[in-house]
């Protein structure tokens, strides 16, 4: 079946069905831009454009695109695709001339029912009370992977390879359940027999990350008195973690706990029992890390508490039992991380011994 006029190829109408979002550009009659984003359906070489505003809370017709569409009919309609993996950037614009078709005409309903069988939450709407946006497409442009599939590999990777350092945060706060998702992924990593050698402690508090930035001041002034510091380099060094621990919404201590490992009576395998519980702690942190950047948040990895474990612990009221290792900070970023992000090549990092 034929899906559109000629006005767009097959690969341009093949793209624009899949997606499920576009963004409408509109302008008013002095030809002051506005952009929106949309769902939209296509059929019978037409777009479709819904109107889900409910009818008493915004009258369509003070809606800006409808205002500029009654002055100037002249829209575009661009639908894109972004991926980490560059080889699949794709876009379609369409420009065209759009109208308002009112309830109650054929087209409307039909109109109507196709966006309803792409969007399902349109079912629980009234949109068909509203009228319906059509843009006749008059020029399409198109540009990138249109054909290719949405995505060459796993959705994962995108995240690993999105995920970075973060160092610096606003001061916007972190729900709590974004947290527990952070730290149900951690629970969630592999580890040795099954034991989940690790425990996590979550502080939010002011005084709380006051005192734990004072307890790991005092040992690092004095390791960068013994490596022949500076005063001056000292106090800014320690000034600056300082403010990285209170600046972050969020501090997750990630704390090893080895009382539940197996025993040996031999020195060499109880070290790697030790050295697996360490492993799994950083697959726990790295899931945390990973979660977190999920959900639209940063994090950071501070190593400070493993060269002071047990001032960490008593500031902290903690269990003796526990060993303090890493520090996770958790926010949103106040800005992207200036520092180049390399990786080897996999080439320098593996061999194959088929
Ligand atoms: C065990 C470990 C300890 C780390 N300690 C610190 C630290 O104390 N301070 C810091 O700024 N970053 C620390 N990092 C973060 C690394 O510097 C960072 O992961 C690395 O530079 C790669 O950058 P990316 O995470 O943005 O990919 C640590 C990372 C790991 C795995």
């Amino acid at each position: 079946m034929k899906l559109t006029s000629k006005v767009l190829s097959q690969e341009q109408a093949a793209f624009l069905v899949r997606q499920r979002v576009a963004r409408l550009a509109t302008a008013d009659g002095a030809g002051t831009p506005h952009a929106v984003p949309v769902c939209f359906a296509l059929a019978r070489a037409s777009l479709y454009i819904a109107l889900d505003e409910k009818p008493k809370d915004v009258p369509v017709s003070r809606l800006k695109r409808i205002r500029n569409i009654l002055e100037n009919p002249d829209v575009a309609l661009v639908a894109d695709r972004y991926a980490e993996d560059w080889n699949l950037l794709a876009f379609v614009m369409v420009r065209g001339r759009a109208e308002l078709l009112e309830p109650g005409t054929e087209e409307h309903t039909a109109a109507v029912r196709l966006l309803r069988g792409k969007y399902h939450q349109y079912e629980a709407m009234r949109i068909e009370e509203n009228p319906v946006i059509a843009i006749r497409p008059e020029r399409a442009a198109s540009w990138g992977a249109l054909d290719e599939p949405e995505s060459t590999g796993p959705p994962i990777l995108d995240t690993i390879h999105g995920r970075r350092s973060v160092r610096r945060y606003l001061s916007k706060e972190v729900p709590d359940e974004a947290v527990e998702h952070v730290l149900e992924a951690a629970r969630w990593a592999p580890s040795p027999h099954g034991r989940q050698p690790w425990r996590f402690a979550v502080l939010r508090r002011v005084e709380t990350k006051e005192r734990l930035a004072g307890a790991m001041g005092e040992e690092w002034r004095a390791n960068l008195e013994m490596d022949g510091q500076s005063t001056e380099i000292v106090e800014k060094r320690l000034e600056g973690s300082r403010r990285r621990l209170l600046d972050a919404p969020v501090l997750v201590l990630i704390c090893l706990y080895l009382e539940d490992l197996d025993t040996y009576p031999d020195a060499e395998r109880q070290s790697g029992e030790r050295t697996m519980a360490v492993q799994s702690l950083g697959a726990a942190a790295q899931n945390a890390l990973l979660a977190a950047y999920d959900l639209r948040l940063d994090a950071g990895w501070m190593c400070a508490p493993l060269f002071c474990p047990e001032k960490v612990v008593e500031a902290l009221g903690l269990d003796p039992k526990l060993v303090p290792h890493a520090l996770l900070t958790l926010g949103y970023a106040a800005g992207d991380p200036p520092k180049r992000r390399d990786r080897k090549a996999l080439a320098e990092l593996v061999v194959y011994r088929d």
